[in-house]
């Protein structure tokens, strides 16, 4: 039996660039083969996509299931008619997802909706993983238009703030919910800086990682991905 639900669950923010990212979600639409379990990024590229699969799983009567990263994608697919499963039960065949920049050594910002910290154990799980971006995302060095947004547990706030600035951040900034009141709250119930730094090198996601009472970081740096470039 299924729900027959009142609220909309489609993407509430603006989407950026649209063309280009329906034409990458089109892409890795055609990726997608009977049986497969699929990591599923966030962001609206992720929710993009996510509609183009699933056109394509209903047309061609596929049968897949999907790891999200999000409960806004979790929402998405299962709003789409994408069965949701879980990294306990299943491992993702591959992996799509979006970025907020994108270096010429496919080092990666992520985070902007907040998803880093899951995105990361979804691509860690995965061993294809397929970036989606259009050319705006592209940068000569990290740290261009984004801050890096760093996942804290809210106890060690401080502590992680003292660590960023040995680092070298010039500017910290907590993420401020929307509709809510205070910050930002993540899937895993920590708060996000948002972290900007004069120079981000190779280094820079395992020296924020070993601060104690970060949870994640948005760099992602030398991890083996491919990007799909709409
Ligand atoms: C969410 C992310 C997104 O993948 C990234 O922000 C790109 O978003 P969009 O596809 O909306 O441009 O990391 O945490």
């Amino acid at each position: 039996m299924n729900w027959e639900t009142a609220a909309q669950y489609d993407w509430t923010g603006p989407v950026s660039n649209r063309p280009a990212k329906e034409e990458a979600g089109r892409r890795i639409a055609k990726y997608v083969e009977d049986g497969q379990v699929i990591g599923v990024g966030s962001g609206s590229t992720s929710y993009i996509a996510i509609q183009m699969i699933a056109e394509r799983v209903r047309r061609e009567g596929l049968r897949i299931s999907t790891i999200c990263t999000s409960h806004e994608v979790a929402l998405a697919c299962a709003a789409a008619g994408l069965p949701v499963t879980t990294l306990l039960q299943q491992r993702p065949d591959w992996t799509f997802d979006g970025a907020d920049e994108v270096d010429h050594d496919h080092g990666l910002i992520k985070g902007r909706g907040g998803a880093m910290f899951l995105e990361k154990v979804v691509m860690r799980a995965s061993s294809r993983n397929y970036i989606l971006v259009d050319q705006s995302k592209m940068v000569a060095k990290l740290g261009e238009k984004f801050a890096v947004p760093v996942e804290v547990l809210p106890v060690a706030l401080h502590v992680v703030e003292q660590g960023l600035l040995n680092l070298g951040a010039s500017e910290i900034i907590m993420r401020r919910a929307v509709k809510k009141d205070g910050p930002v709250i993540t899937e895993t119930g920590n708060f996000i800086l948002d972290v900007r730094f004069a120079d981000i090198g190779k280094t820079m996601e395992r020296d924020i990682k070993a601060i104690t009472g970060v949870m994640e970081s948005g760099l992602f740096i030398g991890h083996p991905v491919e990007i799909v470039l709409a």
